[in-house]
């Protein structure tokens, strides 16, 4: 018999416009036809609610299941555990893929970017390990060189799979010398079997500067949990906002993908999200599940829509829904 090869899918749509933006998704995606089993579960502020956890365990079941899972986003309300980061450790989804790009159409601060933010997902100072002390409260910072040499082996594969030239290693090892000491030092040994690739360091806030002054520069950028959350959302702000930008969380047997965006109560309810982040989200998917044609063509299709400016959301200088967006997407596909 021949092997099947339906992918199943976990749909987690979460709070806020994760919704919204995972409906106008999931209508593009059906309509493209493809061999695929949607399973919905809840995480989340709105699943707290309900059941008293925002991620119940038949929700990380399912998403293990899945051969990918699709993330909107959930609101985290202070005291309740993030549903993101449990789902990322129970996974064991180690790297944090965020493509920034410029793309025609779209107001970005420079148009010609095309860089990959890869953040170690698994420890740093989202490790969990906060408490209150008499004083104050305290972190701990956690950077082991098996998790650092992981990280750093996939940036420079992804480096070479995309075509990029040179991989930066971004850090603070001359404050936290122990920390980002090994983390510096174990991405110039792994640096060590990829000769045909340029590696280079840079500081955090060096790279803060330079990615405002001269982001061109940028091809993979490799770093800490922290600085990665922080320096995407830096990059999202220079490609037409958090709206633009997809994300891929990768581990060794589960995937899941998200926008880089959070459920944005300030516009939730209201039917306008952009929808393109989630959309990317989507298609770096069907490159993980190999599906290729598809993944280039939903692209194609969405970048049609935003060089075309056709129907776009508020966010982008235009007055149309999520899903009338997402709508022109799923025309545009019908007529490749
Ligand atoms: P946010 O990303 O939700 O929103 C920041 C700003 O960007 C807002 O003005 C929002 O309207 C805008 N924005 C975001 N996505 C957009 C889209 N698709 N289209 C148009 N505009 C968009 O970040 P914020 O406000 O800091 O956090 C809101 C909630 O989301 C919080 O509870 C936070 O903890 C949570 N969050 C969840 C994440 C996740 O689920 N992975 C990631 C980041 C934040
Ligand atoms: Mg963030």
């Amino acid at each position: 018999m021949k092997e099947s090869t339906m992918h199943r899918i976990c749909v987690i749509p979460g709070d806020g416009i994760g919704p919204e933006v995972m409906e106008a998704a999931l209508t593009v995606l059906k309509a493209m036809e493809l061999d695929m089993e949607y399973y919905p579960a809840l995480a989340g502020n709105a699943c707290f609610q309900k059941l008293g956890t925002t991620i119940p365990s038949q929700t990380v079941d399912q998403a293990q299941q899945a051969h990918a899972t699709l993330f909107g986003a959930v609101t985290t309300v202070p005291g309740q555990n993030s549903a993101i980061l449990t789902l990322r450790k129970k996974l064991g989804l180690y790297a944090n893929l965020r493509p920034v790009k410029s793309y025609p159409g779209i107001d970005a601060i420079y148009p010609d970017l095309d860089f990959l933010i890869v953040r170690e997902n698994t420890e740093g100072l989202y490790a969990g390990w906060e408490e209150y002390t008499p004083v104050g409260a305290q972190a701990l910072r956690v950077v082991t060189r098996k998790a650092s040499q992981r990280i750093c082996e996939f940036a420079f594969n992804q480096a070479l799979e995309n075509g990029f030239k040179r991989v930066t290693a971004v850090h603070k090892a001359n404050i936290l010398k122990k920390t980002d000491g090994i983390f510096r030092d174990t991405f110039y040994q792994v640096a060590e079997n990829y000769p045909e690739l340029e590696a280079e360091d840079l500081y955090v806030d060096v790279t803060a500067r330079l990615l405002v002054k001269n982001p061109q520069h940028f091809q993979v950028l490799v770093t800490t949990n922290l600085f990665g959350d922080i320096l995407s959302d830096e990059g999202a702000g220079l490609v037409g906002g958090l709206g633009m930008v997809p994300s891929a969380n990768i581990g060794d047997s589960n995937a899941l993908f998200e926008p880089v965006h959070g459920s944005a109560p300030d516009i939730a309810g209201q039917g306008v999200a952009n929808p393109t982040a989630m959309l990317l989200s989507v298609v770096m998917m069907l490159h993980h599940l190999k599906e290729e044609k598809a993944a280039n063509k939903l692209e194609k299709a969405l970048l049609i829509v935003l060089k075309e400016r056709r129907f776009l959301t508020p966010d982008l200088g235009g007055n149309s829904s999520t899903l009338r967006m997402a709508r022109e997407v799923q025309d545009n596909l019908d007529a490749l």
